[in-house]
């Protein structure tokens, strides 16, 4: 872990290290915790909307004796420009080189929020070509030029910290999770979304040696350079990885879904027709009609969530359902990730 400053991706790092951080967590949950960043801090730049990413970094550090300080980008910072020799003639106020470069003098790691499909508009940010997108310019601009540890809070690609908590959630509760169905079902929401969340949970179950199924309609597949490297952290772990476009075919003897909605990767910037098509999805539910034909699966969603859109209430309040247990444990794999990177 020490040879690599960033966190990134869950997938940057080799399969021990991500347990490490999971064991890491529970112990510090079940109150093996030390104040080991007395006196560090973290800059968190949002430049979208957050609640769980939010408080769970500033609880983290404030858990662990640090100082979190939490910059909205609309509000709290200026414009940036993250091109290399751009001339500055337009909007953007500061260039990323000199912000990053500032905040390492303050500050001991930057966490960035950057995932340029989540926006107030009407349906999706008119945004460019996936291709462009998967660059992930913002967060990679501040992994260029900062002297210091860079965590992504969720970029256009990867949402590590989600993907980490979720691995928590199901060592916690499962013991041992070899074996284990688990299936990462596509859901209905009226929005295109980022798929960000998805590629990490999923190369998180990967990692934990599960019998991953990821189910989504025809035409909404994965990054095919993301689904090699979900597969081959699944041969790693002793685990598989399947793809099927029949949701109910994947929840057959289950033991933990996950839903999850994205955006179409073919429409990517033409999302008045990706919208059209999604509209005949509607019926991608989890509800407790498909969980009956689960082995008594326990229900994941990272949140927020459209409720009786993507799933319906009785199955997200029921017994089963692992949601609120899943979103604290944001809080203790952050706080192992903070702990490791940056003592
Ligand atoms: N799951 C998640 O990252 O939630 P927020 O968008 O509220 O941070």
């Amino acid at each position: 872990m020490k040879t690599l400053k960033h966190f990134y991706n869950t997938a940057d790092f080799r399969r021990e290290e991500i347990l490490a951080l999971i064991d890491l967590a529970l112990r510090m949950k079940n109150g093996q915790l030390t104040k080991d960043l007395n006196g560090k801090s973290l800059a968190m730049l949002f430049f979208n909307p957050s609640l769980r990413t939010r408080v769970s970094f500033m609880v983290a550090m404030q858990k662990l004796g640090g100082l979190a300080i939490d910059l909205p980008i609309k509000d709290g910072a200026y414009s940036f420009e993250f091109t290399g020799n751009a001339v500055m003639n337009q909007g953007a106020i500061e260039h990323v080189k000199d912000a990053a470069q500032v905040l390492s003098g303050y500050c001991d790691a930057v966490a960035i929020r950057s995932s340029e499909l989540i926006t107030s508009a009407k349906e999706s940010a008119e945004v460019l070509s996936w291709d462009e997108l998967k660059n992930d310019l913002v967060i990679r601009a501040f992994m260029k030029y900062a002297s210091f540890p860079v965590i992504n809070m969720e970029s256009n690609v990867y949402h590590p910290c989600q993907g980490l908590g979720d691995a928590v959630t199901m060592v916690e509760k499962l013991g041992d999770t070899k074996g284990k169905k688990y299936v990462l079902t596509w859901s209905y929401h009226p929005k295109a979304l980022p798929m960000a969340t998805p590629n990490s949970q999923i190369l998180a179950a990967c990692d934990l040696g599960m019998e991953v199924v990821v189910a989504h309609p025809l035409g909404w597949e994965l990054d095919p350079q993301i689904i090699y490297s979900m597969t081959q952290r699944a041969k790693q772990s002793g685990g598989s990885i399947k793809f099927t476009s029949s949701m109910e075919e994947a929840l057959k003897d289950s033991q933990v879904v996950c839903a999850k909605s994205w955006g179409a990767l073919k429409y990517y910037g033409n999302w008045e027709e990706e919208k059209e098509i999604r509209g005949g999805l509607i019926n991608w539910i989890v509800d407790q009609k498909k969980m009956d034909m689960t082995d008594n699966a326990y229900f994941m969603h990272c949140l927020p969530v459209r409720r009786n859109v993507e799933v319906t209430d009785d199955v997200i309040d029921g017994d089963n359902s692992w949601v609120y247990d899943q979103a604290e444990n944001r809080l203790w794999a952050q706080m192992a990730v903070l702990s490791t990177l940056l003592c």
